[in-house]
């Protein structure tokens, strides 16, 4: 048995997470969140009160900086050089500006340098924006997730309500689109489906029902 590489894209809140997380146990593969990692950098920005405009002073920060990301039961942890920021890094502030950290051209490159090297041993399942297209566009499985806007700001809120956080469904709602608008127009490497990567709605469907697909997906390919 080959153990394969999976790219898992799609929009905010669509579910990829959580899913990812659950199908890598079950199938004891090493499950990479990408987004984790714009958003170390994006944390690091705000606390160096850098301008996020800036490409050139986000990009000789990201230099400087080591992301590491490690598999745990309780989901994969984050260091920034050595400090762990799992928690810090999903603080709402973090999530407005990232899209535009993540928007630099020179920034995705080195991200996606460095994302490439955690996919070579293969038995990742790794998720994000441009994982089909750019980190892993030989991955055996490429697939799509996506859900309604109203069902993901919904999910946020349980997530964030499940972390003490409060914020108003509508307002969640609205970050999401406007992460979308800027995650899918942005010029490098821009938010879209892989020609030939499979489409999940989750809109209705349960964690359980997706986990459960991806997981024969994989048999078949394995
Ligand atoms: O997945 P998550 O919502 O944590 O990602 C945060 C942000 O990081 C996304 O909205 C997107 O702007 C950026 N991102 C990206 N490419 C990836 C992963 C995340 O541009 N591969």
């Amino acid at each position: 048995m080959k153990k394969i590489r999976i790219a898992i894209d799609g929009p905010a809140g669509a579910g990829k997470s959580t899913i990812a997380k659950l199908a890598a146990e079950k199938l004891q593969y090493t499950y990479v969140d990408t987004g984790a990692m714009y958003r170390a950098l994006t944390y690091k920005s705000l606390q160096q009160k850098k301008n996020l405009a800036d490409e050139q002073a986000l990009l000789e920060l990201l230099m400087s900086s080591c992301i590491e990301l490690e598999p745990s039961p309780a989901g994969q942890q984050v260091y920034l050089d050595g400090q762990n920021v799992s928690e810090a890094i999903r603080m709402p502030e973090v999530t407005a500006n990232v899209s535009e950290v993540a928007a630099h051209a020179a920034v995705r490159k080195e991200m996606v340098d460095r994302q490439m090297k955690l996919a070579e041993s293969g038995g990742v399942l790794m998720d994000g924006r441009d994982i089909g297209t750019h980190v892993i566009p030989d991955a055996e499985l490429k697939l799509f997730m996506s859900a309604s806007a109203d069902e993901r700001a919904r999910r946020r809120f349980e997530d964030n309500k499940s972390r003490g956080i409060h914020i108003p469904v509508e307002e969640l709602k609205q970050d999401i689109l406007r992460r979308d608008k800027l995650d899918s127009e942005r010029e490098a490497s821009p938010l879209i489906q892989a020609e030939d990567a499979i489409f999940l709605d989750t809109t209705t469907l349960t964690i359980e029902d997706v986990v459960e697909e991806i997981v024969n997906l994989v048999k078949a390919k394995e």
